[in-house]
């Protein structure tokens, strides 16, 4: 048996990078990799439930995405319709509330209409929340903000002095959910690439090699265990 965790971040976010290179290293078309990206986020989205994450926010398509050859995104969008189709029995057995973050706009009924449901079926869970992030960028999302803020302004809802860091939190996909404490990207790179940009001023950053195919509950739970070990200032000082 494992030591327990010394604490666990409310909020984990992920960009799950790397499943073109783990399909490519197999000589295998990048669909096949996100497939089995898909299988790894149903472990992920089950260990977070059972440690007693709050939130769980993963990004499956950014607004820049759509610059990828057209078979590839039909591809990601239609395992996101199977996902949704197939797991929301299984998510909303386990407590978990799904909600798809991102412009509405440029997604298909069918997908539309998978989400709506997968929402409303899961609404009343009371156990982690999982966003998706689809079809979503950190700037559209602030851009969404501003405009959301400028009309409660003009309606007389809000004077300008009235906005806070606090008003603006609850204007973004996440109103409601603490910021994320720990950010996981996998496959390497450190960047944010436009994911949570807001929200994440604070989070600890954690970016293995692994690729996300890869990311195994046992790499997960190092993760969750480098995060344990580590100490949060907020631009203060250290504790004594
Ligand atoms: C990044 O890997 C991954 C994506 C852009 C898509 C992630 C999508 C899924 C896991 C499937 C759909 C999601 C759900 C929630 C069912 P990459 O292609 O950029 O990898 P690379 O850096 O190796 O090219």
């Amino acid at each position: 048996m494992k030591e327990p965790y010394e604490k666990i971040p409310r909020h984990v976010a992920i960009i799950m990078d790397g499943n073109g290179r783990w399909a490519q290293k197999r000589g295998l078309p990048r669909p096949v990799g996100h497939r089995a990206g898909v299988e790894a986020l149903r472990d992920i989205v089950r260990m977070s439930s059972d440690v007693g994450i709050e939130v769980l926010t993963v990004y499956a398509f950014s607004t820049e995405n759509w610059s990828r050859p057209q078979d590839e995104v039909g591809a990601i969008f239609r395992l996101m319709l199977e996902y949704l189709n197939r797991e929301v029995a299984a998510l909303v057995e386990n407590q978990v509330r799904i909600r798809i973050i991102g412009r509405r706009d440029h997604l298909n009924d069918t997908l539309l209409s998978a989400i709506e449901k997968a929402e409303t079926a899961s609404a009343h869970c009371k156990g982690l929340a999982f966003n998706v992030a689809l079809n979503y960028g950190g700037r559209a999302e602030l851009v969404d903000a501003a405009r959301a803020l400028a009309r409660a302004v003009q309606q007389g809802e809000l004077s300008p002095e009235m906005i806070d860091e606090q008003t603006i939190s609850r204007y973004l996909y996440t109103a409601g959910q603490p910021d994320p404490d720990l950010l996981i990207r996998t496959g390497g790179d450190q960047r944010l690439s436009n994911f949570l940009l807001y929200q994440s001023s604070y989070a600890e950053l954690y970016i293995p090699d692994t690729l996300w195919p890869d990311f195994t509950p046992e790499a997960y739970d190092k993760a969750l265990r480098s995060y344990a070990a580590r100490q949060r200032r907020f631009g203060g000082i250290k504790p004594r």
